[in-house]
């Protein structure tokens, strides 16, 4: 089973309950949130307040990625907004093993992101802890760029050295030739924007990544 979280960024935010509908009808598993705050990453996005508006009209899982500065700071405001997945860069953690204990303490699932030029053997320390590990295909910080193949490497590495159980995600340039190069180094979830939102058959797009 491969998890589909079509990712909001790529979304109408004048029409945001629509469009979240549209990917719940098409067979999404999960709803990727893009949370950037300007220092991490280049651009500001969504914050708390959307992401609690969001909970009350999803029927499916919130998978909160969180692109930002401090982000021990922000477990808790986003935990009780209803992440029920929330995932925080290995680069800006100031202490990862605090950070991920926090996050389970709200009875919900952690991940942890590496960008492109972080070495994957940062995450091995961690994988017995964490649920989900994500891995970035292009920086961080806008939706609709290029696929990144060499760091779609970093996958055979994590799931040699991982639990069964542990979820290996992908973000950034997702499409159906993509998609089949990271399913094959075995991640089992995937993270896509443009190519969902901006199909004109959401549920084809849905099943060709799987
Ligand atoms: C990029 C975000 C991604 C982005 C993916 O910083 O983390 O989730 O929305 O968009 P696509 O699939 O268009 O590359
Ligand atoms: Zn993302």
């Amino acid at each position: 089973m491969v998890i589909i979280s079509p990712s909001i960024l790529s979304a109408d935010f004048a029409n945001l309950e629509r469009d979240i509908k549209l990917v719940e009808k098409a067979g999404a598993n999960w709803l990727h949130i893009d949370v950037m705050d300007g220092h991490f990453v280049p651009n500001i996005t969504i914050g708390v307040p959307v992401t609690s508006s969001i909970k009350k009209i999803a029927s499916i899982p919130l998978d909160v990625h969180l692109m930002i500065e401090n982000p021990e700071k922000y477990v808790e405001p986003f935990a009780k907004a209803g992440a029920d997945i929330l995932t925080f860069h290995y680069e800006a953690a100031k202490d990862v093993t605090e950070i991920i204990k926090l996050i389970k303490s709200f009875n919900i699932k952690a991940g942890m992101s590496i960008k492109p030029k972080t070495p994957v053997d940062v995450v091995f320390p961690y994988l017995n802890d964490l649920d989900l590990v994500l891995v970035m295909t292009v920086e961080p910080g806008f939706g609709g760029q290029k696929f990144m193949a060499d760091c779609a490497e970093k996958i055979p590495f994590i799931k040699k050295n991982a639990p069964e159980s542990l979820i290996i995600q992908v973000d950034g340039g997702i499409n159906a030739e993509t998609a089949r190069i990271c399913t094959s180094y075995g991640a089992n979830s995937l993270v896509a924007g443009n190519y969902i939102y901006k199909s004109n058959d959401i549920s084809l797009a849905i099943k060709s990544l799987r």
